[in-house]
């Protein structure tokens, strides 16, 4: 928590030396806010999932994190989840939010939300997601045998496997049009 304000607070610094301080602080907290209810949503399909089992809990995760996403993306917005070791091979990164990764992926301490100005007024938005216990049953080192048999079926170039709690698992990512000007 330390380190990601610190880390954020230092890229304003720099960034304020070019005169666009606003635009990044605006850009960080509109980023923010607008991705929580994607991580909320998500978070609770995957719980009333696990309650089923973690065989239903996979068509579940399958399913609904699509659907959440397309649901949110709105008035320009577009959203979604992607990785170094993608499970689902859709789940491209979109190209601005690779430095985001390459520098979680360097530093395991970094978990920096990272922000970036695009064309037509538009902002991407990129921070870590990072495996909690919760996730291990479907991207740990001992996934039970019913989950990797419809893993293998449904995903056969599956690399989302292996990982710890504390992990960096991939990234969220986000881009949005800037709302209201924050020199306004
Ligand atoms: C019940 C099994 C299950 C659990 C538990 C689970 N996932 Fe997944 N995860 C999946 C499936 C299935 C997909 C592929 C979804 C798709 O087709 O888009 C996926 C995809 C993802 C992706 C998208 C990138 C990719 O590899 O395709 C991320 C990121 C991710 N999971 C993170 C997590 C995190 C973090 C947790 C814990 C909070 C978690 N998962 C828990 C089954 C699970």
């Amino acid at each position: 928590m330390i380190d990601k304000r610190f880390a954020n607070v230092l890229l304003v610094a720099l960034v304020s030396v070019a005169g666009v301080t606003h635009a990044y602080e605006a850009a960080l907290t509109q980023g923010a806010e607008l991705l929580l209810p994607f991580k909320k949503e998500l978070k609770s399909a995957l719980l009333s999932g696990l309650e089923q089992g973690p065989v239903e809990a996979l068509s579940v995760c399958r399913e609904q994190a699509p659907e959440i996403a397309n649901s949110l993306a709105q008035g320009g917005i577009r959203l979604g989840r992607s990785s170094h070791r993608l499970r689902n091979p859709e789940n491209v990164l979109p190209e601005w939010a690779r430095p985001a990764m390459q520098a979680y992926l360097e530093d395991d301490s970094n978990r920096a939300a990272f922000v970036v100005p695009l064309a037509d007024d538009r902002w991407g938005y990129a921070e870590p997601i990072i495996a909690q216990p919760l996730c291990l049953t479907c991207h740990g080192e001992a996934i039970p045998p019913a989950v990797t048999e419809r893993i293998e079926e449904l995903y056969p170039a599956d690399r989302a496997v292996g990982f710890k709690a504390g992990d960096l698992r991939g990234v969220f990512w986000l881009e949005f049009p800037m709302s209201r000007r924050p020199d306004e």
